[in-house]
C-alpha cells in the first residue's frame, strides 16, 4: 500500500468484521473500515483526479511532501493521503489471535528504549489518551531502531520515522462501542496488536536499514 500511486483502492479487511470481538464488535469494524477508511481513499483519488503529475507519487512521498502540493489540494491531500497510511497500517497490524510478545532485535530494542513491556504499554497509553481531540498514538523506530512513542494530530502520519503499530484515538474508532471511554478502548486495541508482524517488520529494517559510515 505505501509503495502504491493513484488510484489507490481499498485494502480488504485482512481477517473478518467479526474476527475481533469482543475487544472491537462487527459494527464498529464495518463502519471503521468501510466507511470512514473507504471515505480517504475516495476523497484522496478524486484529489489527485484532475492533477495527473502528482498520480506517480506514492503514498508515503503523499504523506511526507504535502507541503509542494498546490494550495488547491493541499490540504485535502494532507488529510486523506494520512487517512489511508494510518488505516492501512493500523489494520494491519491488529491480529485475531494477539497473544503473543515481541520476541528477537524487538524484545531486545523494547527493553533498552522502554525498559519492559509493560512500561512500553504505559506510554503509548498516555500518549493516546493526552491525544487532545482526534488522532493517533505510535510506536515508531528511527533509522537506527531506536524505538519511541508519539502522538499525531487529526490524520498527520509519525513519517519519516518508521511506525511499528498505531492506536487510531478519533472517536470513529470505538465510540459505537466505548462512547467516551478512551481508555477502555486502548486497553482492548493493545490486547490485539500482532506482536509477531511487528518483530517481523522490525527485524526486516534493521537487516535493510541504510549503513551509517563508521567514524
Ligand atoms: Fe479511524
Amino acid at each position: 500500500m505505501m509503495e502504491q500511486h493513484a488510484p489507490f483502492s481499498l485494502p480488504p479487511l485482512p481477517y473478518g468484521y467479526d474476527a475481533l470481538t469482543p475487544q472491537l464488535d462487527e459494527r464498529t469494524m464495518h463502519f471503521h473500515h468501510d466507511k470512514h477508511f473507504a471515505a480517504y481513499v475516495d476523497n484522496l483519488n478524486r484529489l489527485l483526479s484532475d492533477h495527473p503529475e502528482y498520480q506517480t507519487w506514492t503514498l508515503e512521498e503523499l504523506c511526507q511532501n504535502w507541503q509542494s502540493l498546490p494550495e488547491s489540494i493541499r490540504q485535502g491531500v494532507r488529510n486523506n493521503a494520512g487517512g489511508v497510511y494510518n488505516h492501512d497500517l493500523y489494520f494491519r497490524t491488529l491480529s485475531p489471535t494477539p497473544a503473543s510478545s515481541p520476541l528477537g532485535a524487538l524484545e531486545g530494542a523494547i527493553a533498552r528504549d522502554f525498559g519492559d513491556l509493560p512500561a512500553l504499554k504505559t506510554a503509548l497509553k498516555t500518549a493516546a489518551l493526552g491525544q487532545f481531540g482526534s488522532g493517533w498514538a505510535w510506536l515508531t523506530s528511527d533509522d537506527d531502531g531506536r524505538l519511541s512513542i508519539r502522538s499525531t494530530p487529526n490524520q498527520d502520519t509519525p513519517l519519516p520515522l518508521h511506525p511499528l503499530t498505531c492506536c487510531d484515538v478519533w472517536e470513529h474508532a470505538y465510540y459505537l462501542q466505548y462512547q467516551n471511554r478512551r481508555g477502555d478502548y486502548f486497553e482492548s486495541w493493545w490486547q490485539l496488536v500482532g506482536w509477531p508482524q511487528l518483530t517481523e517488520q522490525y527485524a526486516s529494517w534493521m537487516d535493510h536499514r541504510p549503513r551509517h559510515p563508521q567514524p
